[in-house]
């Protein structure tokens, strides 16, 4: 079955209804401020519809990764003020998810307005391994809607957890998709179907063991594989380079040379940097040099230094890659971006992504947080993704609970 349409629910009708939001408002926080506010500018377009629709609109939305308590550090509350800030529709924020507060909130608030719920991961029902304490958590969500109530996913960052409030809540509410999780998939259909050539996909990020299967997939797939970012030193090790003190995952340096192989066989051009940003420490003020792959331990640091960014000669590289590209996926930095010294790689993919004719999306997290923060318009890229592993494991061809949820 395909879900039914957030447009399908207004056309039921939704005044005085209350209708549960899934949305991914997992935004960085710096103490209470929101230093990032994408998520929550990309999740308020349905919370408006909804609520201009005369809707009780309540939000459930995760934050962190608090181990099933609450943490006051991971608290929701700095983001129902961003959220206040940012619409006209009036905001309520309750102190807990099914409790007292919550319950309150909800029997007194009025239709159009919104209230977003505390942290869903404080409760460790939520992403509990066992169905039924996941069931019982949907239950009193489901609850909180009365009767009449609905349940919208808009949450499309959190579509691949397995958890009460994105997957076990379909069965205990009529289930709806939002906008953002269907715009989202849109995109990355057209990636996965029929990408205009030359497809080139730019990956970064620090952990090379989080994207093996989303390489793997995509060297089927794509024409070229630009690789940055603290995962980058798993291939150079694996091609025999000293690497200082950079970050390497040893146990995957086997894997990582199989996928070079691969590739090769595969015709997919595997292309990683010739120059790296060796620094002597990871600090903002750390003395730093530019040195080619093949002698890293060269420099002033020895094999002290250790890699922060791709060098000149490589953002000029990809830069060229992206820009003869027709479509450009981009998931990870290219290295440590909020350091200026070591932004210069990740500023040149941004760049060269808004200077590309081609089809363009960044997908996740950090890659969005960074083309924002490195002060570039998101009018000059195709898409911005607000899924990270969400559109990776899409890549991957993985099932997605929260998906098949809403289809089942
Ligand atoms: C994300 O940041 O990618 C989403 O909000 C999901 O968060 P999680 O990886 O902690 O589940």
């Amino acid at each position: 079955m395909t879900a039914q349409t957030l447009d399908s629910l207004l056309a039921e009708g939704v005044t005085g209804r209350r209708v549960l939001v899934r949305s991914d408002l997992n935004v960085p926080l710096d103490g209470d401020v929101v230093t990032d506010d994408g998520r929550i500018r990309a999740s308020l377009p349905v919370l408006e519809k909804l609520a201009r629709a005369g809707a009780r609109v309540l939000v459930v939305a995760h934050l962190g990764r608090p181990k099933g308590a609450p943490e006051p550090r991971f608290s929701l509350a700095p983001v129902a003020r961003r959220m206040a800030e940012l619409t006209e529709v009036p905001v309520a924020f309750a102190s807990d998810l099914v409790g007292e507060d919550a319950r309150s909130h909800s029997d007194r608030m009025s239709e159009g307005s919104i209230l977003l719920l505390e942290n869903v991961r404080f409760d460790p029902r939520e992403t509990s391994s066992e169905e039924g304490d996941r069931r019982a958590l949907a239950g009193e969500l489901a609850d909180l809607t009365a009767r009449g109530g609905a349940y919208v996913d808009d949450a499309f960052g959190a579509v691949h957890r397995r958890h009460a409030s994105v997957a076990d809540i379909t069965a205990e509410l009529p289930s709806y998709q939002g906008d953002l999780v269907r715009d989202e998939l849109q995109v990355l259909r057209r990636l996965t179907e029929a990408p205009q050539r030359p497809y080139t996909v730019v990956l970064g990020g620090s952990k090379v063991s989080d994207k093996l299967a989303v390489i793997e997939n995509l060297m089927t797939r794509a024409d070229a594989l630009l690789v940055g970012g603290g995962m980058v030193f798993t291939f150079l090790r694996a091609r025999g380079y000293g690497i200082g003190r950079s970050l390497v995952e040893e146990d995957e340096v086997e894997t990582v040379r199989g996928f070079m192989q691969e590739a090769q066989r595969l015709g997919c051009r595997l292309i990683l940097p010739t120059d790296i940003v060796m620094a002597a420490e990871f600090s903002d003020g750390a003395e730093h040099e530019v040195l080619p792959v093949d002698a890293l331990e060269t420099g002033t640091h020895g094999d002290q230094a250790l890699g922060l960014d791709i060098g000149p000669e490589s953002a000029a590289r990809f830069a060229k890659e992206i820009v003869d590209s027709n479509t450009v996926f981009w998931n990870g930095p290219m290295g440590v971006f909020e350091l200026e010294p070591f932004s210069h790689g990740t500023a040149a993919v941004a760049r060269a992504l808004t200077e590309t004719d081609g089809f363009t999306v960044v997908g996740g997290g950090d890659s969005a947080a960074a083309v924002r923060g490195l002060g570039f318009d998101e009018a000059g890229f195709g898409h911005i993704s607000t899924g990270g592993g969400a559109s990776l494991e899409y890549l991957e061809g993985r099932a997605l609970p929260g998906i098949d949820a809403l289809n089942s």
